[in-house]
Order: C-alpha cells, then structure tokens, then sequence
C-alpha cells in the first residue's frame, strides 16, 4: 500500500515540479526583463521596437560579406534596434546558404555584444513552406496544399523540420503560420491560407505551431512562430491585396479570430499584423483589434509586429494620419509593439520625440520593450550562444524529403477520373503540354528562394518538373510539347500517335500585391491551347497548379480527367507522376469551394438564403471533393443519444470501409448544422475530421466527440452562445438528429 501511495505520489510531483517549473522560469524571466527594463535608456528601448530590413546593413551587392559593418554597427550601437529581418539581396531577396547565414547572425552577434547591455536582436525571416531562403532546404506544399491534405501530422512534422533547418542557419524567428481564412478566391495569398474552413485551419494551424516550438521553443531544434496577419486580411471584398475588408463584428468572431484564438493557445509568441484595413480601420491603426480584443479578451502575451511599412503608411496611403509622425502616434497607442519600418530609422526618431514631448507615454513603451524582451528571454536569446545544430544530419534530410513527398502525394485532389483513365500504364505514350509542364516555380509559388518565387534559374536543378517526373517514370514515350501557343491541326499533328495528352495549365507564381487579378478566368491563351488539345479527340489529363482556383469549367467537362495540384512544393513534380502512374493512390480533397465562374463565390458553409430558390451552392467541385483510385463508404452513423443537456459533450460514431480493390486513405469529415438560432446559421460547418488508412474491403468505425463550444455561435449581442434546439450531424449522405435541452 505504502509503496503504491509512493508510486502515486512521484508522477504528481514530477507534474508539479514541470508546472512550477514554468511559473518559475515565468517569474525568473519577468524579473529579468523588469531589472534590463529599469537599466535601459529610453533610446535603447525604442531601438528594441524597431526592426530593419537587411538593407539596411547590406554592402554591395555583390561584395564577398553580405553586410557592411559600419551600417551594421550604426543600426545596433547607435540605432539599438531590436530586430532584422529579410535575406541579403533584398527587395527580390534571395536565399542564401547556410554558411553565409550562420556568418550572417555571428556578425550582429558580434556587435551586439559591443552594446552597452548587449540585448540580442531577434532576426525575422519568411518561411513560410520550408526554410525559403536557405539554399536546398526542404520546400512544402504551400498552406493551402497542406490542408487538402486533411493531415495533421504532417503540419506537426512540416513546422518541425521547418524550425530545424531554419536552427542550423541560425535563423529563430518565422513569420509563419498565417492563419488567415481563404475565403476569397481572388485574393492573391489564398494560397498562404489554410483554406475556407474554420476547423480546417485551425486543425493543421495549430499543428504546425506545436511541430516548429513544441513544449520550448528555445530548444536548439525549434523556432519562434508568428501569426499572420491579424486579423481578416484575407477577405477584401474585391479580391485584390490589400485593399478594404468589409467585415462586422460577428463575421470577424465567427470566422476570423477562432483561428488566431486557437493558435494563441497553442502558444505562438508573435502576431504579425493585417496590412491593409477592416471596416474602414487600417489593422495597424485599430485599437479595438490589437488592444481590446487581442489583450484584454484573448489574452494574448506575446508581442505584435507591424507587417511592411504600413505604421508609415497610415499616412502615405490611408491618409488616416496627418504625417509620419502622428502614424506612429496611432499605431504604437493602438498596440503595434514593433515596427517593421523597414528602410529606415524615420520609426526610431518620431518614436522618440513622441516619448520627449509626452504624447506617447513611457508606460507604453516599457510595455511593448517587456513583451519583446520577454520573447527573446523565453527564445533563449540572452543565454550564452550554444553550438548550432549540424548541418549535416538536421538540413535536407533523406527522412525531410520523404516527409515532404508524402505531403506533396496527400496534397493533390483528383477531381476527375472518367472511365478511370487514371492511373496511366507506365508504357503509355504521352503528349505533355502547357506553360506549367516543365517549370518547378509554377509548383512552389511566391516565398521561394526569392520574395516572388519567379526565378526559375534559381531552383535546385536535382528536383523534377512534371514533365521530367512523367518522364522519369515512364517506359513509353512522352513527348513535350514546348510551344504553347498552336491551332487545333498542330495538336492534331502533335498528338497523332500518343495515347493521352497531359495538359499543364494554370498560373505562374506570385505573392502580395503582384499576383492581384480582375478575374479567375484562365488566360486566354491557356482556354486556346486547351481547346485545341481536347479538339483532338484524345484523352486529356488536366493538370491545374498555381495559388487560385482559375475557372476550368468548360475544359473540365471535356477533360477524361483533372487534378488540382495548386502549389505541391518541391517534390510536386514526382508526386503528380506518383499519381499519375498510380505508384500512388491519391487522397487530396479540396480545402476550398471551387468555382464553376469567376463570380460565382459561394462557400460550402454558406447560409440557408445562399441556396433558396434559385440560388444554389453549384461550384465546379466542392469543398472536401477529392477523389482516389478506391472507393469508400460512409454508413452506420450513430449518436450517443438523439437528447443533450447544455454542456454535455456530443459523442458520434461512423463506419467507413474500403470498397474498392487497392488500400487507400481516406477522410471522414463530420458537418454540423444548427437548424434554427436567433442568429442565421451555416447549412453545414464542419466540426471534425479524420484520416485512416484502410486495406481493400478494409470497414473501421471512427469515434468522435463534439465539445460544447462546438455547438456555439455568435449571437445578436456579439457573444459566443450556445442555444438549444435541434442540431443535425451530417457525414457522407448520413444524417443524424439531436435535441439540445434547454437549461
Ligand atoms: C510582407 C508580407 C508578410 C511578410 C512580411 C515580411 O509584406 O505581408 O506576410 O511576413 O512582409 O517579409
């Protein structure tokens, strides 16, 4: 008895050794920063709130160190900045190995520990799919490519083997993940997003932050994350970056922020903020946002950074400020604790008069300079420099690469597949063709190895586009058709003695401002080369990749099959070809609606007026459409009980079971629906998902268990309620009903 008692004990003080633990290391750090705080000068803690581009410090271009020391030793020891961020060879910044990267960091070590206190600068950098400017790293599927996959897991590996190979550089800080919803297609970085669904995004969000920090993010394999960018950036009700987002209070809560509210808690330390404005309020001059609701509601901690320039462009473009100055003002009282300046010190200098002349209180100032210090004491910054991690067994591993293989085969859709045409017999003779058959960039997108990923010269020349992939694989003949510009007898010429014709069509990479479009539709150079090659009369593959869902309606119906590549990554080109010649048996399903036209933008969780009378949910294929070279069937959909009282957990269980001839993977997803609420509720939202593996004839009953909060909404008066009634549980063509009791 006395020995078990004992054995009881020793794990709860374990558990309470590690949680006073944290509360010590808390306390230790707090009193760490109060003790720098009270020894800083005022110019040394505004120093800490600035952050510089690496032009500011860059020699020549093309001058053997990257950095010129004496910009370098102004931008520390006189300027005290806190923070830089970018890769040399900016603005089209461009990647650089890991030996220029580690002496990159080692040089502002260096005059850093020159400074009067010696406060490390934190150095920012984008990676948002790999380590995207250090030469060779493993480069994902881009966000919206890793949500197709439905996968959790390989969010969690993704953000690990991010944070490692960003450590070997010596790099800590990523301005990733961005957990802005991709709800409008037009919008140039949906493909940066996670996706239309709220679950969905927060699924593999929160993943990929616990994979790249895990329990501590100072460990030597892990990195600081940042969320981006906060909050509903990702919604311009025209489509084009930056530009104005119309969206109320309770669309805000309902979509917008249970993916920021969730990766808080999951414990990101940096939120990185929207740039462009929301209800006609610029994100970085919006108090409600970063102090009311940020702080006070959500509670979070950490520290906000400006995104490019746009404290200054509260006066050069949104006119909100009178001048640079009263920009600052603004921003820095709305919350903005760090500013991305980038190009100069204009941020340094008003900052400080403010300060002097009492418009802007020491008090703020010492709040921002503890949340950042705190971060970069709670990073590991300030203790003594450890040897990095070698590169040798932690950068581009054979195990990464074979991680983001995988994710690139569980993140392409197969939308159509008439009389199976799919998989190709390896002795097939193929016509490949299109402007994205033979390029890696179309594969990648912006944030690779340069700011707009457009530089094709600059990829590894080892990775394989997809006509080299086909080609690599294939024992017949497969023919590349380089001109995409032919009239329906040259393709007739051209495809005379092929099989099938593989058709590349989509978009060319870009990010921000530069990927802004009128329209979704394809170029009309791409319908032309389309049309011509399904004139033929032979079957065609249409292969779509790029960051949007470009409209493919009409080629689609007369295409023998589609598949949605969007941005696969590095290994995408062998990955498509892995499927292709069914060496991999695809199970992507859409992360989005996509649209049957160009201004068709309805969403799978749409409301019940979406879809009255004439109007319909009609996209070309729907969210969580994804097919594969097995079938499966949903049925025995059960429910705990057709009764619940408030608070009570919804317990559900749902077979799935193999019904082709090859194993396969496949994801149950489980939809919610609230059939009537004080406020209008979605037809369906989903609430869960899982992933499973089944072998041929292969049946497995999930489980799954709906919190209370799951149930909630947003309610008139803008808080999140609960209300009872009835709800029913959609999976597959199953539906189940239950009854929320009154309290
Ligand atoms: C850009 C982007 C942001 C990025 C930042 C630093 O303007 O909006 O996503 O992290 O600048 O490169």
């Amino acid at each position: 008895m006395y020995r078990k008692f004992i054995i009881f004990l020793g794990p709860l003080f374990l558990l309470l050794g590690c949680a006073l633990n944290t509360v010590q290391s808390n306390n230790e750090i707090d009193f760490k920063v109060k003790q720098l705080l009270s020894e800083m000068s005022l110019e040394e803690k505004i120093g800490q709130m600035t952050q510089i581009d690496f032009s500011v410090i860059a020699a020549e271009l093309n001058s053997e160190n990257p950095i010129d020391q004496r910009k370098l030793e102004d931008a520390i020891l006189k300027y005290h900045v806190g923070s830089i961020l970018n890769a040399p060879q900016t603005p089209n910044n461009q990647a650089q190995t890991v030996a220029v990267w580690r002496n990159v960091l080692s040089s502002i070590q260096a005059v850093t520990g020159q400074s009067r206190l010696k406060i490390p600068v934190i150095y920012g950098i984008d990676a948002i799919h790999g380590a995207t400017y250090t030469k060779n790293s493993v480069l994902f599927p881009q966000a919206i490519n890793m949500a197709a996959t439905f996968n959790t897991d390989l969010s969690f590996k993704e953000g690990e083997i991010t944070a490692r190979e960003l450590r070997v550089a010596g790099l800590q800080w990523n301005f990733s993940p961005v957990m802005d919803l991709g709800r409008q297609p037009l919008w140039p970085r949906l493909w940066e997003t996670y996706g239309e669904d709220v679950h969905l995004a927060t699924a593999m969000g929160t993943s990929y932050i616990e994979g790249h920090q895990g329990d501590d993010f100072s460990a030597p394999n892990k990195a600081l994350t940042c969320l981006k960018h906060y909050v509903g950036y990702s919604f311009p009700i025209n489509g084009k970056d930056r530009t104005p987002a119309w969206i109320g209070e309770r669309m805000l809560r309902e979509y917008f922020l249970p993916t920021f509210e969730a990766a808080i808690k999951a414990g990101s330390p940096t939120i990185m903020v929207n740039s462009a404005e929301v209800d006609g309020i610029p994100g970085h001059a919006n108090y409600q946002y970063l102090t009311t609701i940020l702080r006070d509601e959500l509670g979070f901690k950490g520290f906000t950074v400006s995104d490019w320039e746009d404290i200054k462009r509260l006066y050069t473009r949104d006119k909100l400020a009178a001048n640079e100055k009263e920009a600052v003002k603004v921003a820095v009282m709305a919350g903005v604790d760090m500013s991305m300046v980038p190009f100069d010190y204009s941020f340094y200098d008003l900052l400080l008069e403010l300060v002097n002349t009492g418009e802007v209180p020491l008090a703020r100032i010492d709040q921002a300079v503890a949340r950042i210090l705190t971060v970069k004491y709670q990073a590991g910054l300030f203790n003594p420099p450890k040897p990095l991690l070698p590169e040798a067994e932690n950068f581009a591993t054979e195990l990464a690469t074979d991680t983001n293989r995988q994710a690139a085969r569980e993140s392409i859709i197969l939308a159509k597949n008439d009389q199976h045409i799919l998989p190709l017999k390896k002795s097939a003779n193929i016509l490949i063709a299109g402007p994205n058959a033979n390029l890696l960039s179309v594969m990648n997108g912006g944030w690779t190895l340069t700011w707009q990923g457009d530089n094709e010269s600059l990829y590894p020349k080892d990775k394989l586009t997809i006509y080299k992939a086909l080609q690599n694989k294939s024992l017949g003949k497969v023919t590349y058709l380089e001109n995409s510009v032919l009239d329906k007898q040259a393709a007739l010429e051209a495809s005379k003695n092929v099989d099938v014709i593989v058709l590349c069509l989509g978009e060319k990479p870009y990010t921000e401002t530069v990927g802004n479009i009128g329209s979704l539709n394809l170029e009309a150079t791409q319908i032309k080369l389309a049309n011509a090659m399904l004139a033929t009369g032979k079957p065609v593959i249409l292969i779509m990749t790029g960051g949007r869902p470009r409209i493919i309606t009409e080629q689609a119906d007369l295409a023998s099959a589609v598949i949605l590549g969007f941005l696969p990554g590095m290994e995408g080109g062998e990955a498509i070809a892995d499927i292709l010649y069914g060496d991999y048996n695809p199970n992507g399903k859409l992360p989005i609606s996509y649209p049957r036209d160009t201004n068709d933008i309805v969403l799978y969780d749409h409301k019940p007026i979406e879809t009255y009378e004439s109007n319909t949910y009609h996209p070309l294929y729907a969210f969580g459409h994804g097919l594969g070279y097995t079938s499966f069937k949903t049925s025995d959909l059960k429910l705990a009980s057709d009764k619940f009282n408030m608070g009570d957990s919804i317990e559900l269980s749902v077979a799935v079971k193999n019904t082709g001839l090859i194993s396969g993977k496949e994801t149950v997803l489980v939809y919610l629906n609230d059939v009537a609420a004080s406020v209008t509720r979605p037809s369906r939202q989903l609430k869960a998902f899982k992933k499973v593996e089944l072998a041929a004839g292969q049946k497995q009953t999930l489980h799954f268990t709906l919190k209370p909060e799951d149930l909630s909404f947003i309610g008139v008066d803008l808080k999140r309620i609960i209300e009872p009634g009835e709800f029913k549980v959609m999976v597959g063509h199953e539906t189940a009903t239950f009854m929320l009791n009154k309290p």
